[in-house]
Order: C-alpha cells, then sequence, then structure tokens
C-alpha cells in the first residue's frame, strides 16, 4: 500500500516534471531572434559586414549560463535572419578575458597587420584581468575574411598605466574601444568608456596601434543631459544624414547603467560636431534622447563596413537586464531584432527614428489583413488569429478619448497588452500579466513613451511578437518599446479592442514569421 502510494507519487510527480518539461520543451528559444546555441550572451561586439556575410561577435560565456569568462562569441549570417554558430572568435588567454569591443577594416593596412592585396580586418576590445580587476584595451586581427582573429602580439594597445591620468581609477574602468578611421584627419579614432565617471574619452592613432588621449567629453559638457544617467558604457559612433535637410551630423550612441525610462541601462544617442579630436555635443533633449522605453535594449552597436550600395545604419542591442534570472535554462540573453537608425528633422526638434529590417518581409505569411474598418466598445477583433511569432503593423486613428489595445501571447489569464492612449498620447506595453514575472523583480510593469499623432490624426504600430519578447514600433520609429516576456507556450491569441470611444482601423496586418 505504501510503496503503491510512492509509486503513486512518483507517477504523478515525473508525471508534473514532464508537463513542466513539455511546458518548456523549446526553453522559449526564439523564432528570428539570434541567441546562443547554448549559455551565455551579453552585449554584440564588433559587429562588421564582410563582403555578403554579416559577422555578429558577442559577450559570451560558451561554459556556464550566467556571466563569466567573458569572450568574443561568433556567429554569421547573410540576412541578418538565419544564423550560423561559429566557434569563440577571441578567448579568454592567461586569465584575460576579452570584454566588448568594435570591429573595422584596415583598406590601407595601415596597422600593417595584414598585406596591401589582402588589408586585415581589424577587431579592438577591452582586455579584463580578472586577478586585479584591471581594464586595458587590446587589438585582434583577421586575414582570412573574420573567420579567424589572432591577438596583436604587442597588447595592450592602451595599457592601464598610460589610461591612468585620464581615468581616475587608474584603468579599472576603461572599456568598450569604439574605433574607426577618420578621413579627414588621416587618423584612427577611439572612443572609450569610464563607467561610473560618467566620460567618454577620445584617443587618435596612426597606425591603430599606438594611441594618444586627445579629449574627454564629460556629462557636465552636454547641455541638457540629465544628471541622474549614469554609469556610462559601450560607446558607438557614426555619421547620419538628417533627412529634411542636406546635412550630416556626427552621432554618438552610448548604454547608461542607470536612468532609463524603464529603469535600469537603456540606450542613448547624442548628435554633435567632431574634428577628429573633439566631440562638442549639441544640447540634448530629453524628450528625444532615448532610444528606447523598454526595459530590454542595452549595449547598442551598429554594423560597421555596410556598402554604400545599401546604405543602411543598422543597430543591435542584447534583450536581457535581469542577468541570470530569466527562465531559460539552456541559453540566456538574445539580441534583438536588427533595425536601422535614421535621423529626421520634424519642426524645430530632431527624432531618431528606428524600424526593423526589411528582410523581415522575406520569412513572412499573411494571417489577417483588415481594411477600413470602425471598431466599438465591447467588439473584439483578431481572436480567431493564433501565433507566437508575428510582425503585426496597424494604421488607426481613435475618438477623443479612446484607447485602442492590441493584446499578444493571449491565453488563460495572460496576456502582453500594448496600448494606445488620445487623451496623453502615450504608447504602453503592460506585462503585468505576460506570463512568468516572477524570476526578476523588475520582470513586470507597464513601460510608456510619448507618440504624437501625425497631421491626419492616424498612429502607426509595427509590433514584432517571438517567443519570449515583444518590441514595438510607434509612429515612424520615434517611440520604442523593447520586452522580455515569458507566456506559457499555449497562450498564442490576440485581440485587438479599444474602451472610451470608437477606433477607425485604415489596416491592420497579421504576418506570422517562420524561418
Ligand atoms: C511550444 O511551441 C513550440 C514552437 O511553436 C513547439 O515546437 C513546441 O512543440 C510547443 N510545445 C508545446 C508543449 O506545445
Ligand atoms: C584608405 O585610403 C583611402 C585613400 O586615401 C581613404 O579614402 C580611406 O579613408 C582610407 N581608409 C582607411 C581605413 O585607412
Ligand atoms: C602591409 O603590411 C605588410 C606587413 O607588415 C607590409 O609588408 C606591407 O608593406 C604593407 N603594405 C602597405 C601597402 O602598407
Ligand atoms: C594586474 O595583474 C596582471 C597579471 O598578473 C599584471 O600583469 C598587471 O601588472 C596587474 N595590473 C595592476 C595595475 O596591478
Ligand atoms: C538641399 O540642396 C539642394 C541642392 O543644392 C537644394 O536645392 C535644396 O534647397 C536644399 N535643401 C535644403 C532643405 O536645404
Ligand atoms: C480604404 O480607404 C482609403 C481612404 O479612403 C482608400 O484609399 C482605400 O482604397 C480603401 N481601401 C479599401 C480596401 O477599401
Ligand atoms: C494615459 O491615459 C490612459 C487612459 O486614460 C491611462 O490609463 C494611462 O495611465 C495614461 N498614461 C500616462 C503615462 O499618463
Amino acid at each position: 500500500m505504501i510503496s503503491l502510494r510512492i509509486a503513486l507519487a512518483i507517477n504523478a510527480l515525473s508525471y508534473i516534471c514532464a508537463l513542466v518539461e513539455l511546458a518548456v520543451a523549446d526553453d522559449y528559444r526564439p523564432t528570428f531572434h539570434f541567441c546562443p546555441a547554448e549559455n551565455w550572451m551579453n552585449e554584440p561586439n564588433g559587429l562588421i559586414k564582410i563582403d555578403s556575410t554579416w559577422h555578429l561577435f558577442y559577450q559570451a560565456d560558451p561554459t556556464a549560463n550566467v556571466w563569466g569568462n567573458e569572450c568574443w562569441g561568433h556567429a554569421t549570417s547573410s540576412d541578418l535572419l538565419h544564423w550560423d554558430h561559429l566557434p569563440v572568435a577571441i578567448p579568454v588567454e592567461n586569465g584575460i578575458e576579452s570584454f566588448t569591443g568594435t570591429s573595422y577594416y584596415d583598406a590601407n593596412n595601415t596597422s600593417r597587420l595584414g598585406t596591401s592585396t589582402n588589408p586585415p580586418y581589424l577587431a579592438f576590445f577591452t582586455g579584463y584581468t580578472s586577478s586585479n580587476g584591471t581594464q586595458d584595451q587590446r587589438l585582434a586581427y583577421s586575414t582570412d575574411l573574420g573567420t579567424t582573429w589572432l591577438k596583436f602580439s604587442g597588447n595592450p594597445i592602451i595599457s592601464a598605466a598610460l589610461e591612468a591620468p585620464h581615468d581616475v581609477t587608474g584603468g579599472l574602468e576603461s572599456r568598450d574601444p569604439k574605433v574607426f578611421f577618420h578621413e579627414p584627419s588621416g587618423k584612427w579614432v577611439m572612443v572609450l568608456a569610464h563607467g561610473g565617471q560618467d566620460k567618454l574619452t577620445f584617443w587618435t592613432s596612426l597606425d591603430a596601434k599606438s594611441w594618444t588621449w586627445m579629449s574627454d567629453l564629460l556629462a557636465s559638457q552636454i547641455e541638457g543631459f540629465p544628471s541622474s544617467i549614469t554609469g556610462w558604457e559601450v560607446p558607438d559612433m557614426f555619421q547620419l544624414p538628417i533627412q529634411g535637410t542636406n546635412e550630416t551630423t556626427w552621432v554618438i550612441i552610448f548604454t547608461p547603467a542607470q536612468g532609463s525610462p524603464a529603469g535600469g541601462n537603456g540606450v542613448v544617442a547624442l548628435t554633435g560636431s567632431f574634428d577628429g579630436e573633439t566631440f562638442l555635443a549639441d544640447p540634448v533633449d530629453s524628450s528625444t534622447l532615448w532610444l528606447d522605453y523598454g526595459r530590454d535594449f542595452d549595449g547598442a552597436m551598429s554594423w560597421e563596413n555596410v556598402p554604400a550600395s545599401d546604405g543602411r545604419l543598422i543597430i543591435a542591442a542584447v534583450m536581457n537586464s535581469y542577468g541570470s534570472n530569466p527562465p531559460t535554462n539552456t541559453w540566456k540573453g538574445m539580441l534583438s531584432f536588427p533595425r536601422t537608425l535614421t535621423l529626421e528633422k520634424i519642426g524645430s526638434k530632431q527624432y531618431f527614428l528606428q524600424q526593423p529590417i526589411a528582410e523581415l518581409s522575406t520569412v513572412d505569411s499573411t494571417l489577417a489583413s483588415i481594411q477600413n474598418q470602425t471598431i466599438a466598445p465591447k467588439q473584439t477583433l483578431l481572436s480567431s488569429i493564433h501565433g507566437s511569432s508575428l510582425d503585426v503593423r496597424i494604421a488607426f486613428s481613435v475618438d477623443s478619448g479612446a484607447t485602442l489595445s492590441l493584446a499578444v501571447r493571449k491565453g488563460g489569464s495572460e496576456q502582453t497588452v500594448i496600448r494606445y492612449s488620445q487623451s496623453n498620447s502615450t504608447l504602453s506595453v503592460d506585462r503585468t500579466a505576460s506570463g512568468d514575472i516572477s524570476y526578476d523583480p523588475a520582470a513586470g510593469g507597464i513601460h510608456s513613451a510619448q507618440l504624437a499623432r501625425d497631421n491626419t490624426e492616424l498612429v502607426y504600430l509595427r509590433v514584432l511578437v517571438d517567443t519570449c519578447s515583444v518590441e514595438v514600433f510607434g509612429g515612424q520609429g520615434e517611440a520604442v518599446i523593447s520586452d522580455l516576456i515569458f507566456p506559457s507556450n499555449s497562450s498564442d491569441g490576440l485581440s485587438l479592442e479599444v474602451i472610451g470611444g470608437t477606433a477607425t482601423l485604415q489596416s491592420v496586418e497579421v504576418f506570422s514569421v517562420s524561418l
């Protein structure tokens, strides 16, 4: 009897275990977002296109599903959708970890690390000596189109001693080199972040190996920059045309650890002028400073060496601001879906606009299409549609005082709700009932962004839904909210509703995404 009970209990237990295993059978692995084959990733590194191949490097711990043993993981793609996992590109060596950095094509072999007929690709990274916390700057190079990387024998290229006069910690927080060739001055430029000092430093070099400090950019030098935004990391720097003008401007993006709209870290974007040595930031408008209003978009970086015939500036960031807490067992941390970044002047304001890359439309198929329909309170649309990897596009207008709401990953008591409220022009993502939010105190909540309507009162929404994420692009991409969600596998429903008035749906298109 007792043994039977035990046997039954064991049976019941294994049944429950089987159910749990079944429910997370695919371990929330995304469909059209990159995540490591196994173990840990944090932010992207060294993004570069070489010939027709998009290279993705990323901070990885290839040995465990937590932060540590940091090195450059590596994957490649021909379309930024399908990724091949490759061996670690820049490993930990002699107790020195390979922290974040960037890549650049040394087309003229000025580093003399390649040949004039086969110029090298350079990767600049921070060497982290875990025994004493020293961070210095290092170089690796590839002469086989980015497949394998050799560490430069003269490393470090910027030692802790060289950093010391420009870093109050003496080189304990000098990191994340962004390096590019500045044509007007004929010099290489490096931008370094100095974490808790809320500072970037600028260095130059003639050969990409021997570096000289040039200038500091401090928070206090940026008019209007909120003092609550602290802990600067992962700088990137590039030029962008200002659409609506004939001008081009320098842009710096970086990731502060504190002060973002959704709490925790986020990505800010500055414009300014640059003479090859000093960056003069334009005054900051705090309403257009952040690239994302969600919790999960950090360490953003752009792909270098994208041919002029393509012309896009494409960025990606890591989605995961909860360390090892998310409920994935075989992997941790994923890449945001790649986005284009443009800059547009509208009236007196400059807006950074982001949109998912167009390649997505090569792998989607239509699930639903609605045109010119009015929806009233108590009506529900899209309730017959199911999917957990979706691209949803809505163009609509709402009555004064009304709120349009789109629920995705809906099932049982679970749903993630995207809302637009007319009265306060607010776009929001509500994760409070999104699924498992017990894994971290910051896993739930509502994240909001202001989204003005165009002069025809139309609102545009683009919502990318994947197995464990939602990325919402409002307007032309001036209000973006990216969040991780962990719904049950079976929560794959949708619903579109309005409260407080009617809405006119100019068009609603739902696409299923599968690779
Ligand atoms: C969960 O969803 C994935 C992808 O849609 C599917 O492969 C898997 O079989 C599902 N698991 C369960 C338990 O339904
Ligand atoms: C290589 O040289 C050309 C011609 O002087 C110049 O336009 C280009 O910017 C240089 N690129 C690099 C990476 O040195
Ligand atoms: C490129 O670097 C190699 C290796 O140091 C050197 O032999 C060669 O002269 C360089 N070529 C040019 C054009 O700088
Ligand atoms: C840190 O440790 C490394 C390896 O032992 C050593 O080479 C280096 O000089 C140390 N740096 C400092 C600043 O103590
Ligand atoms: C941009 O340049 C073109 C050609 O020089 C000129 O016709 C146009 O007025 C300029 N546009 C603006 C916004 O300055
Ligand atoms: C929807 O309305 C717009 C604007 O009135 C019109 O141009 C379009 O043809 C309509 N589409 C359909 C499918 O009726
Ligand atoms: C905007 O208005 C809606 C509807 O009244 C409300 O639920 C929401 O909390 C408001 N959001 C903000 C940020 O004020």
